[in-house]
């Protein structure tokens, strides 16, 4: 495994991070027996990996206790675990959002489910367009102050969102966020209008999600059939992504594939691993064998010339409308 810094930060990380939305029972197409969610971690922690994302939301505190699970042996000062809040985690008033009161409740909630004392990277899941971003950010400080935080970060927004809240924690002396963690992969590549040049700017670590579109990129589904297995049976979100421009977008993946005998998941993890402003992408493998292919990303190599043509079907736009809401 390869390492590399966080951001501006001294925080060493995996270059690539377990993703772990994928271990819970919330949807028909995650890893619903727990046996098998602790076995990919256990791999990926036998590849090296040091760096694990989850959310309290992720089937409702389910993935976040897996996790707690399968790290609770590990010698926890090489790992960095990140976590995040911000979604719905109850009915009712107070069940959601970045108020002090929810950030406080569910940071506890989270250390709780993860059984540890301390959460590396504290992460807003979205922008609250209810509470002023002062509010939460003196509400992160309070935890980081307490010690059971130790970085800050951020998720999916528009980039002058984030400039604010960059500004405002430089003004107040509060902690500044040290990541975002943005949907990025080939054929998502509208944060390159957004809040990637910002990011790049002010030195903020970039993890991008869903590095494959939800398996888009693995080469599972084939231009004008309906997919037959995998997450696009039951997941309507990964309709969106069968367009013509995306299908060019995988075609040359699956040339260079082929051409460099890698698989076309592990040239399109490589195609982010190759851009300089990306620390670590968020893999999200449902078996180990999907780990033991994305942990071959790393040793992929693409000249200038195949990033040109991986990039050329697709000129990025930012769509507040699709970017910017949950
Ligand atoms: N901040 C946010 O709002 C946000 C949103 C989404 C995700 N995330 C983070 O990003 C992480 C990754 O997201 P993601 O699960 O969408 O990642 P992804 O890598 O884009 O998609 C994962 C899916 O790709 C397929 N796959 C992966 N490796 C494969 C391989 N070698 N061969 C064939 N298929 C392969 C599997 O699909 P099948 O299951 O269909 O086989 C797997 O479920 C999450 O765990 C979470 O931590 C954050």
């Amino acid at each position: 495994m390869e390492y590399t810094y966080l951001g501006n930060t001294g925080l060493e990380v995996s270059r690539l991070c377990l993703g772990c939305m994928n271990f819970g029972s919330e949807q028909p197409w995650m890893v619903h027996d727990h046996d098998e969610a602790l076995d990919v971690i256990e791999t990926a922690l036998d590849h090296g990996i040091t760096f694990f994302d989850t959310a309290n939301v992720y089937s409702n505190g389910e993935s976040e206790e897996i996790l707690g699970t399968a790290l609770a042996e590990r010698d926890r000062s090489e790992l960095v675990v990140a976590t995040k809040v911000y979604f719905p985690m109850h009915d009712g008033p107070n069940g959601q959002g970045l108020s002090r009161k929810h950030v406080l409740d569910q940071a506890q909630a989270s250390l709780d489910r993860l059984d540890t004392d301390y959460i590396d990277l504290y992460q807003i899941h979205r922008w609250d367009e209810h509470t002023p971003i002062e509010e939460t950010l003196s509400a992160l400080d309070s935890l980081i102050e307490e010690g059971v935080v130790r970085y800050v970060g951020a998720s999916s927004m528009s980039a002058w969102k984030l400039m604010m809240a960059l500004h405002e924690a430089e003004v107040n002396n509060y902690e500044r966020f040290v990541s975002m963690q943005c949907e990025y992969n080939l054929v998502d590549r509208h944060e390159e209008a957004n809040v990637l040049p910002l990011c790049a700017d002010q030195d903020i670590g970039v993890i991008p999600w869903s590095p494959l579109a939800g398996g888009f990129l693995a080469g599972k589904y084939e231009r004008g059939k309906d997919p037959e297995d995998g997450r696009a049976v039951t997941d309507e979100f990964m309709e969106k992504r069968f367009t013509d421009e995306n299908w060019d977008v995988l075609d040359v993946v699956r040339e260079l594939a082929e051409a460099k005998d890698a698989t076309p998941a592990q040239v399109s993890l490589a195609w982010l691993l190759h851009k300089d402003l990306v620390d670590a992408p968020l893999i999200g493998p449902r078996t180990t064998e999907h780990l033991e292919d994305n942990v071959g990303a790393i040793e992929v190599e693409l000249t200038d010339d195949e990033i040109e043509r991986l990039e050329a079907p697709i000129s990025p736009v930012w769509n507040p409308a699709i970017g910017d809401v949950e």
